[in-house]
């Protein structure tokens, strides 16, 4: 009898618990159907303030992300880059990431991107603005993929005007969670997962981040465009063909051959990791427990009876009370902690990685000179391709070190493994070469850095201050003209760089 009667308490528990569980379900469902009611159809939906009237507050709270401008100049902070880099444009410069409000401006601004004088002029294809401006989507709708993927970047300098914005995460009809960049769709379908629309709503959530914060190379596609003209696109891919893993990857990559650059110091094939985030923090555990990037970067907020996302995406850390502790309980400072704990460590074994790496080049260069032949050095370089495409892939997404501490830690530790492996057999082929006593010379500025990996700092800066005066200003005015220029948006968007500041 008592057996029985506890048996009745427990199910009874257990169906309001369920009752109350569906409940909030269905309240939390009803939120979010109000949150995205269609309140009007923005005209021009490239250009974000043409959303404000209907959109007021996820608009200013966007805008905001303006207030993410702090540079820092990666190549001064860590000399080892222009090393490691040398002889492609990131040993040029490569500055720490800033908010969606200067995406535009910093890819214009680097001098990765060069100094075009024309439409024609490269260095980099149109592919380049991919990443930085609704205006991509609005193009890839009006000329197609394939077109839009053609020429250099040059050719849209007047028509990329607008940074992140809501059409690179919203249907402009519904206000809708969408995207409008099919590459990542193809690249969902290769890796066997659900298309974009497919996708449950949490995993949109981080999926809109993903059309950005993915890896992805530029694979050149022929077609015949409209006039019949035999053309060659160079389309923004995602090579999750073996997965979405640093090995996988790389297996990929291996399969077609495929390399970013030759190294101009060790003659190595490489390969540049671009910011695989989407696809390492899905190996960390806020991932795997169903936490989207928007959880943490565009947390709900609260404005008297409206509640809506916060679209200052930024870093959680400075608001704490909205975007952690909704499901955290140790206290702000406890957390802060443990993340520069990660932080910390994540430094430790980068810089190891880095100083061996950049000397298993320098190393490889000297046995070079010596006259070691390319099948003497054919293991030692495939070291050096595999090795330091793991340190590039565990950094370059940025934040890796909090969204995946382990799996972060573990691509480091093997890039220092690989790059290890180089150095011992490089002691013995140096030997044989009758220098066993070489020391690979100094990298501990950024200057002497980019004199060892060939770069004419000078030159580059010379190049695009003249650009800057004459045809980037060209652009703003072919913009403004087409209704495409958002001033207000563009408030002291060019104050800084690594070469200039205004302030
Ligand atoms: C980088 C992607 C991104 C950008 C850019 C973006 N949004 Fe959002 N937006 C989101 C996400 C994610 C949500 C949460 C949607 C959900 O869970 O239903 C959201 C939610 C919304 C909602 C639903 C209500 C709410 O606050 O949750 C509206 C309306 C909205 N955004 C408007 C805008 C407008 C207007 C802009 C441009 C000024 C914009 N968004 C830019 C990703 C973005
Ligand atoms: C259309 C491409 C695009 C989309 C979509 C996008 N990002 Fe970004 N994001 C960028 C670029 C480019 C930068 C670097 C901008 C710069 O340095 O000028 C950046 C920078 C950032 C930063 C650094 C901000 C700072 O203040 O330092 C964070 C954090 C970030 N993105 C998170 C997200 C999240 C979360 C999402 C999805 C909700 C998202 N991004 C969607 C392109 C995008
Ligand atoms: C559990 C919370 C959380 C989730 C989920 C999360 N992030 Fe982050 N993110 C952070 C924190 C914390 C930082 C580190 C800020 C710092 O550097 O101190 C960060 C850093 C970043 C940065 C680097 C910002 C910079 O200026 O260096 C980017 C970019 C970023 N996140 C994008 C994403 C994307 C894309 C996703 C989803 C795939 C995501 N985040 C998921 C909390 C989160
Ligand atoms: C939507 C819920 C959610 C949010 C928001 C969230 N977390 Fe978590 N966090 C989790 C879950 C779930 C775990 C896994 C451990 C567990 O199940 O208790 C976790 C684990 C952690 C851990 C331990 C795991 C590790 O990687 O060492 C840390 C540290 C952490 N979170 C920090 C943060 C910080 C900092 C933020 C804000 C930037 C944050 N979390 C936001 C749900 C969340």
């Amino acid at each position: 009898m008592k057996k029985f009667k506890l048996l009745l308490v427990a199910s009874l528990l257990a169906i309001v618990s369920m009752a109350f569980l569906t409940s909030n379900i269905n309240a939390r469902e009803a939120e979010r159907v109000a949150l995205n009611e269609v309140q009007g159809i923005p005209a021009n939906a490239s250009v974000s303030s043409e959303w404000a009237k209907y959109y007021p507050r996820q608009y200013d709270s966007w805008k905001r992300t303006k207030e993410g401008d702090e540079m820092e100049d990666l190549l001064k902070k860590k000399p080892q880059l222009p090393v490691i880099w040398a002889g492609y444009r990131f040993s040029i410069d490569y500055n720490s990431p800033r908010g969606h409000y200067y995406a535009v401006q910093d890819n214009v601004n680097s001098l990765r991107t060069g100094a075009p004088v024309d439409d024609l002029t490269g260095p980099f294809p149109t592919a380049c603005w991919t990443c930085k401006s609704p205006d991509v989507v609005r193009l890839m709708e009006e000329d197609g993929e394939l077109e839009y993927f053609t020429g250099k970047w040059a050719r849209y300098g007047s028509e990329a005007v607008n940074s992140v914005g809501c059409l690179d995460c919203h249907n402009p009809k519904t206000a809708e969670l969408a995207m409008g960049r099919e590459y990542l769709n193809r690249g969902l379908e290769v890796a066997g997962l659900p298309r974009f629309e497919d996708a449950t709503h949490q995993e949109k959530r981080s999926l809109v981040c993903a059309q950005c914060h993915s890896e992805y190379y530029f694979k050149k596609t022929e077609y015949t465009d409209k006039a019949g003209k035999d053309q060659t696109a160079m389309v923004v891919t995602l090579p999750w063909h073996e997965g979405l893993t640093a090995e996988g990857m790389e297996r990929y990559y291996d399969s077609i051959d495929f390399s970013d650059w030759t190294h101009k110091i060790s003659k190595t094939p490489m390969l540049k990791a671009q910011h695989p985030g989407y696809e390492i923090a899905k190996t960390g555990i806020h991932y795997q427990k169903g936490v989207s990037c928007a959880d943490c970067h565009m947390p709900y907020t609260q404005e008297g009876s409206v509640k809506y996302s916060d679209h200052k995406i930024g870093n959680p850390l400075d608001n704490m009370d909205r975007s952690c502790m909704t499901c955290h309980r140790e206290s702000e400072d406890k957390l802060r902690e443990i993340v520069h704990t990660k932080f910390e460590r994540k430094e430790f074994l980068m810089e190891i990685s880095m100083d061996n790496l950049a000397k298993a080049h320098l190393e490889t260069g000297r046995a070079m000179e010596l006259g070691a032949t390319d099948e003497e050095l054919k293991e030692i370089r495939t070291l050096l391709r595999h090795g330091q495409w793991r340190w590039d892939y565990a950094i370059a997404s940025h934040g890796s070190f909090f969204h995946a501490p382990e799996e972060t830690l573990r691509l480091l530790a093997d890039a220092s493994e690989k790059a290890q492996q180089a150095r011992i057999s490089l002691v013995r082929l140096l030997a044989k070469y009758g220098d066993a006593q070489y020391m690979a010379p100094d990298f501990d500025t950024k200057e002497k850095a980019q004199t060892l990996a060939g770069v004419n700092l000078q030159k580059e800066i010379e190049a695009k201050m003249k650009f800057k005066e004459t045809l980037e200003k060209e652009w703003h005015k072919q913009a403004k003209a087409k209704g495409l220029l958002d001033e207000a948006n563009r408030k002291d968007v060019d104050l800084e760089s690594s070469y200039f500041k205004k302030k």
